[in-house]
């Protein structure tokens, strides 16, 4: 791929027309929020490369912050639902909060930290499990709609 294409890809971190729709007006906020959350600091790094280590540590904190209160949202929808894959569901945000913390680790002991492919795996991370996730407990709410109704 030709450099001005790289950027042209790039300029869209998040193509937010794209992000998928669970139908829940609070939790796709919280998605969006996120993601803004994460393209904001993509700018950033991409601009600056001052005071890089302090944004970052003020960035990661609202992200963990943030995420932690929407999985626990999300999981209080899944329980409340009687969700056949809960545990499973839940494992999965259990498991983005632990590779999360174990890259900050990294970035406080300056070991293999790379800022930009940090931003990329959280951009990533996010959009795959609202795809091959989220969705499907969206899947599952709208089966139990149309069967009560
Ligand atoms: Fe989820």
């Amino acid at each position: 791929m030709g450099e001005e294409q790289t950027l042209e890809k790039e300029k869209n971190f998040i193509n937010y027309e794209e992000i998928e729709l669970v139908a829940i007006p609070h939790i796709d906020e919280q998605h969006r929020l996120f993601l803004k959350l994460t393209a904001e600091f993509y700018e950033f790094q991409n601009k600056n490369s001052e005071n890089l280590n302090e944004s970052f540590k003020v960035f990661i904190k609202k992200f963990v912050e943030l995420i932690k209160i929407h999985f626990l949202d999300e999981e209080h929808i899944l329980e409340r639902i009687s969700y056949p894959e809960y545990v499973e569901h839940r494992l999965e945000h259990e498991n983005f909060i632990k590779k999360i913390l174990e890259a900050v680790k990294k970035f406080d002991t300056g070991k293999d930290f790379v800022f930009n492919e940090f931003v990329h795996f959280l951009r990533d991370w996010v959009l795959n499990h609202i795809s091959l996730w989220d969705i499907k407990y969206a899947e599952y709410i709208s089966f139990l709609k149309k069967s009560a109704g």
